[in-house]
């Protein structure tokens, strides 16, 4: 696993969701309930942007056609059968850093 600097943030415990680019990845960065989730960008439902979403119980709601995320684990809802990527965050001082495994990483990862 890597580990991303996200620029230009200084996380204070306040709310936000903001689109990060961490390695090649397009990261959903929430700041919710005192806490920082990064969950993947892209809705696989049809590709809605999850940045212009909003939080609601946990869970990151689409903006298009409303599908929900858990915020800890990316799992869709009860019925939607789908799920977003779900990355760790971790503080350091005052930075926030995102962990990207690679696709190669996870490859090998699933032959041990
Ligand atoms: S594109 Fe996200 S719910 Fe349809």
């Amino acid at each position: 696993m890597e580990w991303y600097l996200v620029p230009d943030l200084v996380f204070n415990g306040e709310t936000f969701i903001k689109k990060v680019k961490v390695g090649s990845k397009s990261i959903c960065l929430v700041g919710q309930g005192g806490e920082l989730f990064a969950l993947g960008a892209k809705c696989p439902h049809a590709g809605g942007d999850l940045t212009q979403g909003w939080c609601n119980d946990g869970k990151l709601i689409c903006p298009l056609h409303r599908y929900s995320f858990d915020l800890k684990t990316g799992k869709g809802s009860a019925g939607q059968n789908d799920y977003v990527s779900s990355y760790p965050v971790e503080i350091r001082g005052m930075e926030v850093y995102i962990g990207v495994t690679s696709f190669w990483e996870q490859f090998k990862q699933s032959f041990k």
